[in-house]
């Protein structure tokens, strides 16, 4: 129902997304869209780059006076470093020179280098990682904050937080919604104070010695209806549908929904969440290790997914590695780059799982004008008190 491309590379003029199926009459803040641009580029650990770009968005299509047409909407992101690439990125044909300027010849283990050259048959790498590059992941945060914005029309809020960097952990069971509010006070987007002492402190350690940390994060979301995704068939599970969108984030590299891992070492009686009843409040769930899903459809609880993110790939003390034109042995190409992106990487995690949700929920409650879809939520909403209402002798 909603899809969305994007396009750019990652020090070419700009980068480009295209939404479409969002409906007609969606307010766009263009101020909420460039505040989460901000937010996927700060973070503890994050290098130069981050100091030169400072993105905005600017619309292209699809929005007239603050609200969405219903027609495909069209954002664009300049990269502010292009000054600095215009010829070596230029779009028409440049003398050799300014290619041979900023080739890239030993791939870096850990980056798709070595993959794409083998896949496009090229050997300056430069022609791999512009695209390659999680500079891409902007555009999708510049999606994902129309698709937030869809979602909190419909009463759906959505955080992320940062569980792990390294060995600093936050130990225990899920952490309460209320604790998420002040994340963006934490420069590691930790909620533990403590714990977040000790991420800064891995991050620093890495980056002393030329080397990089990796972590997880998890994403929160909250006030969605029962009912989005199916069972019916395989690739209408949300669970699915939530595991490849975090998996698509560079650098994530595991994906769990709930209790997660936790499941494989924990008997059923002590990893089922009951179910209560309660009049007044409805049915009830003392516990939710389900997080949010079962069966691949949302029960009504809190949606909670982790994503691992791997430590990244370039490194300032390189690995070994070979020249792709003499094969010998050499040491990888050094990029300009961060140390750790895991706070980074939650925000884009909070973005896919923004568009995943909000395609689930066009798909249920459909409408070509806010309005439309906003009155079938609503009738929805009514048939399940209704049906939660009944009792037995009704039924
Ligand atoms: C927000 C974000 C920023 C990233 N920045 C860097 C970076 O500065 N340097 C780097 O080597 N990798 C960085 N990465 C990770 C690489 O893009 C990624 O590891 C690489 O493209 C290979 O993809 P894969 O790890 O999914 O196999 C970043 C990832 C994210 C999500």
């Amino acid at each position: 129902m909603l899809r969305f491309l994007t396009a750019g590379e990652s020090h070419g003029p700009a980068l480009t997304v295209v939404i479409e199926g969002l409906p007609s009459g969606l307010g766009v803040d263009r101020t909420a869209l460039d505040a989460d641009l901000r937010r996927r580029q700060g973070g503890y650990g994050r290098g130069q780059r981050m100091k030169i770009e400072s993105d905005a968005v600017e619309i292209l299509g699809g929005v007239r006076h603050g609200r969405t047409l219903g027609s495909p909407v069209t954002l664009l992101i300049r990269n502010r470093d292009f000054d600095n690439w215009r010829d070596i990125m230029s779009p028409d044909p440049q003398p050799a020179e300014a290619k041979a300027r900023k080739a890239l010849k030993h791939p870096r283990p850990g980056h798709a280098d070595l993959a794409g050259a083998l896949k496009f048959l090229k050997d300056d790498l430069r022609e791999v990682l512009e695209r390659a590059s999680a500079r891409e992941t902007a555009a999708r945060v510049a999606a994902g904050a129309l698709a937030k914005s869809l979602l909190g029309a419909s009463g759906i809020e959505i955080r992320s937080h940062v569980i792990r960097i390294g060995a600093a952990v936050v130990e225990g069971s899920a952490q309460p919604w209320g604790d998420l509010g002040a994340i963006e006070e934490s420069p590691v987007r930790c909620a533990d104070a403590r714990v977040a002492e000790a991420m800064i402190a891995e991050i620093d350690a890495a980056k002393k010695v030329g080397d990089s940390v990796g972590g997880e994060f998890e994403v929160v979301a909250r006030g969605l209806p029962p009912g989005l995704g199916s069972f019916t068939q395989w690739d209408r599970r949300l669970d699915g549908r939530v595991a490849q969108a975090l998996m698509s984030i560079p650098a994530v590299k595991a994906v769990s929904v709930g209790g997660g891992f936790e499941a494989g070492m924990t008997p059923g009686s002590r990893f089922h969440d009951e179910i209560l009843y309660e009049d007044g409040a409805g049915v009830v769930r003392p516990t939710n290790r389900a997080g949010g899903l079962e069966g691949g459809v949302t029960n009504g609880e809190e949606l909670r997914a982790r994503a691992v993110v791997k430590p990244i790939p370039t490194l300032m003390r390189p690995l070994r590695s070979i020249d792709m034109r003499s094969k010998e042995p050499r040491t990888a190409s050094v990029e300009r780059s961060d140390t750790c992106v895991v706070p980074a990487a939650g925000v884009v995690g909070e973005a896919m799982i923004a568009l995943v949700l909000a395609d689930a929920m066009l798909e249920k409650f459909g409408g070509d004008s806010l309005d439309e879809y906003l009155g079938h939520l609503e009738a929805t909403r009514s048939q399940w008190r209704a049906f939660l209402a009944r009792r037995p002798q009704e039924a």
